[in-house]
């Protein structure tokens, strides 16, 4: 029996020790995070320019459709008074060797362009490098899946998303699933390490039934990579394959917070249909 395959179905996730790069990627790749954000609300012509490569890279679906459609580049929802504040940054490694290619002097102009997408596809790289052991290893049980997430030729397809969270809110991230075949939790430099909250699938969920997954005792955190499943093996046909429900607690630190997370998604699967809200029993 898989020790992988019995952990997530247990839990929820598995723990996948002393594959992550250090913590010093992280800072830098937050540092670069905040870089962008701050060009994207103070100089128009780079917000317009790094806008313009997420338009140009989704309108060929033979891309953005590889990446079920997932949209690349920074996303800003801190102006949504009805939201948790907070902003994105996504990237692929076809869309970063994209904007390079058509892009260049965006990142000649601009350093914290080229040090966010630097940064950014050596995340992603550890992504893949972490994930592809996990579906090989749910392959054996579950033959097809591989040939379903692994195409040989190309980019893997898989986002790495940044998120920015601004003080102040209680629930960041209500308890959902996600849109990936497989997610890993990469990072987060959370002060107490305990607001990312998972557990394993249930019918009926509780708050209280998610549970965080590291202490501030354990100081191992930033090389310990959490991996569960998302939503669409199960909508693929593999329905023993449950999506782990998970949530981002908030925090009353009075500063910004940074989670880095990546997905590996189905190539050309079509998601626009799919919740990923779970009722929470005893919320209306
Ligand atoms: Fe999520």
């Amino acid at each position: 029996m898989s020790k992988i395959f019995d952990a997530i179905r247990q839990n929820g996730f598995v723990l996948i020790r002393d594959a992550l790069p250090p913590p010093s990627t992280f800072i830098e790749v937050y540092k670069a995070f905040d870089g962008v954000a701050k060009l994207m609300a103070t100089d128009e012509l780079a917000s317009i320019i790094l806008e313009k490569t997420a338009i140009d890279w989704a309108k060929d679906l033979r891309r953005s459709g590889f990446l079920a459609r997932a949209p690349m580049g920074f996303r800003d929802r801190s102006i949504r008074p009805d939201k948790a504040k907070k902003s994105y940054f996504q990237y692929a490694s076809g869309y970063g060797a994209f904007v390079r290619a058509n892009y260049p002097r965006l990142f000649s102009t601009y350093p914290e362009v080229d040090w966010l997408f630097a940064n950014c596809e050596i995340l992603s790289e550890a992504a893949v490098t972490i994930l592809r052991p996990v579906i090989l290893e749910f392959e054996r049980r579950y033959p097809g899946l591989r040939r379903l997430l692994i195409r040989e030729q190309g980019f893997p397809p898989v986002v790495v998303r940044l998120i920015r969270y601004e003080p102040g809110s209680e629930i960041e991230s209500m308890p959902h699933h996600d849109k990936s075949a497989f997610t890993i939790h990469m990072n987060s430099d959370d002060a107490t390490a305990d607001q990312f909250v998972i557990g394993p699938w249930r019918r009926e969920l509780e708050l209280s039934d998610l549970k965080p997954i590291m202490s501030r005792a354990n100081l191992r955190r930033t090389s310990d990579a959490v991996v569960f499943p998302g939503m669409f093996l199960g909508q693929m046909g593999y329905e023993e394959i449950l999506p782990s429900p998970h949530a981002a607690l908030g925090s009353k630190d009075a500063r910004l917070r940074h989670v880095a997370v990546g997905f590996w998604l189905i190539p050309f699967m079509f998601t626009d249909h799919l919740s990923t809200n779970i009722p929470l029993r005893g919320v209306a």
